[in-house]
């Protein structure tokens, strides 16, 4: 897919979603519920055992008793370059960088569910995240299907509005695919390692996980 190709696809996302196409979509997930899912979680902490790499657990723990497949993809422990916009992939082929992306274009064809939990840096994804998001753009033009999304987030501020940015990002990249949300787990007030584990946040994202 080229940058009009790309353009086009954008703008017919909308067109489409005002004719009814989203539902359309929607209702192919939906046809999935009580299905085994299979389902790639990507995270984006640096810390091994931190936050929201313990909500990402829980989610799968959640995830892997209710009879889903889960495989995990720990961004920061990875070597995943970021795109350099050489669009030699076409949006849509081989990626000049041959590194632990691979595993992710793998990956995310056969996920019916993509998770994202990631650290809140500087009111947006964590940077290592944010590289295999990038990254989507060599396989942009075949994860435009119906999937599933869940986003946990934890931060150490405790303003509500400090969310808006991420939310917006989120909710931006799954009109764009076509994703439907499957659940957000956003834990404020969380700073050093561990201390999510004195919330009620863990059990939720294994909930979420339990209950997709
Ligand atoms: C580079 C960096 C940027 C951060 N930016 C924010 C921020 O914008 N707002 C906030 O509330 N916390 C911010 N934090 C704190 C983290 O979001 C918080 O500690 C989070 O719980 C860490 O999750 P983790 O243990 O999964 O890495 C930042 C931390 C770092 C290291």
């Amino acid at each position: 897919m080229n940058r009009r190709q790309f353009m086009a696809a954008s703008l017919a996302t909308t067109v489409l979603a005002g004719l009814g196409e989203t539902a359309t979509l929607c209702e192919t997930a939906q046809a999935r519920e009580g299905k085994a899912m299979h389902i790639l979680v990507l995270t984006g902490s640096p810390r091994k055992h931190g936050n929201s790499a313990t909500l990402a657990s829980a989610f799968i723990r959640g995830a892997k008793e209710a009879g889903h497949t889960v495989a995990r993809f720990d961004a920061a422990l990875k070597n995943v370059h970021p795109c350099t916009a050489c669009n030699s992939c076409g949006m849509d082929g081989p990626c000049v960088f041959q590194d632990d992306f691979a595993f992710v274009r793998e990956e995310i064809g056969k996920a019916d569910l993509v998770a994202f939990a990631t650290p809140m840096y500087y009111f947006g994804f964590s940077s290592q995240l944010k590289a295999v998001i990038d990254r989507f753009y060599a396989i942009n033009g075949s994860i435009h299907v119906a999937k599933k999304a869940v986003l946990m987030v934890t931060y150490a501020d405790n303003a509500a509005k400090k969310e808006r940015p991420i939310l917006t990002h989120y909710e931006m990249l799954l009109d764009y695919l076509g994703w439907q949300d499957a659940g957000r787990i956003i834990a404020p007030g969380v700073w050093p390692t561990g201390a999510i584990q004195s919330t009620a946040y863990p059990q939720k994202a294994y909930e979420l996980g339990k209950h997709l």
